[in-house]
């Protein structure tokens, strides 16, 4: 059997599964106080942890980062990403996460400092926002404050995981309704794109563009800059779909970079150089070529966006002892 990442011809991109516990994003619900009395060591141990992760391996912040965002785009953030199941049915099982997500035994490492600090207080899904946070603060990218309060969902379904993350093959069109669904705008697309400044992907998302374009065999997409067909060659031979390539060229450098590839038709992915194929895309994508602080700035606000998506707040949901699993099993 192939990697479980080459059999995805394309993700599904509709969000048919999707159960949407708020109609609009969930701002209001969240404060950035709220463990304030119940866990005041909350924010200090967790940056201390995600320091120490950092100085043992820069390169996990793309993983830590990227699980916000799969957490969040199905059931909304809720640590569904987190759970598992005992037939390989959760979301960790699902195409975009299965051999590719990242950074799971790090979250569970914080969740015991905590529950050590503050048993039953601090829930799993505050927890993926704040190291998504501390992550790109630790290897010099922008920093945001988080709004905390969520609980933990008791559901992971391997299908709505499919259904609700985007395909690397996915056009414009399609992006900008997976993101719509979850009430993300058109920047917001762009500017959380751009988290493929930092991280690794495998070749497996790359290789339809270099060997096997809209199905014909020996087809290369021709959006791609020859060149860096060429390299993307060298780097993911046919057959080697497990190979590892850098997000961008400053690999590992949280910068505009991303966005100054996608321009010069280098982006990795379908779903990266097709922001270049709609004139509001391109605009902003010029104005953080031009101008990076746009970027930084945006980006943070962004995040703090998708942090709220569908959150579960109040009694909903519980406050999961283990990450993996739901309190009653
Ligand atoms: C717009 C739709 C998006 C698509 C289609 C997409 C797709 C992908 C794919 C296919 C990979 C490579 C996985 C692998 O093979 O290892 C990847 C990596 C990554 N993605 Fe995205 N992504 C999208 C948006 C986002 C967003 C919104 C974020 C976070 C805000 C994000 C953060 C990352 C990071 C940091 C990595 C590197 C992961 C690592 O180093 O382990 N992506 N993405």
């Amino acid at each position: 059997m192939g990697s479980p990442l080459q059999g995805s011809r394309r993700w599904f991109s509709t969000a048919g599964f999707l159960v949407v516990m708020c109609t609009a994003i969930c701002t209001a619900q969240l404060s950035e106080s709220f463990y304030s009395t119940t866990c005041p060591q909350l924010l200090s141990l967790v940056q201390a942890k995600v320091a120490e992760f950092i100085t043992a391996d820069s390169g996990i912040a793309g993983g830590l980062l990227r699980l916000q965002f799969h957490d969040c785009f199905v059931r909304g953030c809720d640590a569904s990403v987190l759970l598992d199941s005992p037939d390989n049915t959760s979301e960790k099982d699902a195409v975009p996460n299965l051999g590719s997500v990242r950074g799971l035994s790090e979250i569970n490492q914080v969740k015991a400092v905590l529950e050590a600090a503050c048993p039953g207080v601090v829930s799993c899904a505050d927890i993926i926002p704040l190291v998504a946070r501390d992550a790109v603060v630790a290897i010099g990218g922008p920093t945001w404050s988080v709004p905390l309060g969520r609980r933990d969902g008791f559901i992971s379904s391997k299908a709505e995981a499919l259904a609700s993350i985007p395909s690397p093959n996915d056009n414009f069109g399609q992006l900008v309704r997976n993101f719509a669904v979850v009430g993300l705008s058109v920047q917001d697309l762009v500017m959380l794109s751009g988290a493929h400044t930092i991280g690794r992907s495998h070749c497996a998302p790359v290789m339809r563009r270099l060997y096997n374009f809209t199905g014909i065999a020996g087809a290369i997409d021709p959006s791609i800059d020859p060149s860096f067909v060429s390299t993307l060659m060298l780097l993911c031979p046919q057959n080697q779909a497990r190979n590892l390539i850098a997000m961008d060229a400053s690999n590992g450098t949280f910068d505009n970079t991303f966005f100054v590839d996608v321009l010069a038709n280098r982006g990795i992915f379908t779903s990266d150089s097709t922001l270049l194929s709609n004139p509001f895309s391109l605009q902003i994508i010029n104005s953080i070529v031009t101008t990076p602080t746009f970027f930084l700035s945006n980006f943070a606000a962004a995040m703090v966006k998708m942090g709220n998506i569908n959150v579960l707040t109040g009694s909903a949901g519980e406050v999961r002892l283990d990450c993996t699993k739901t309190n009653n099993g």
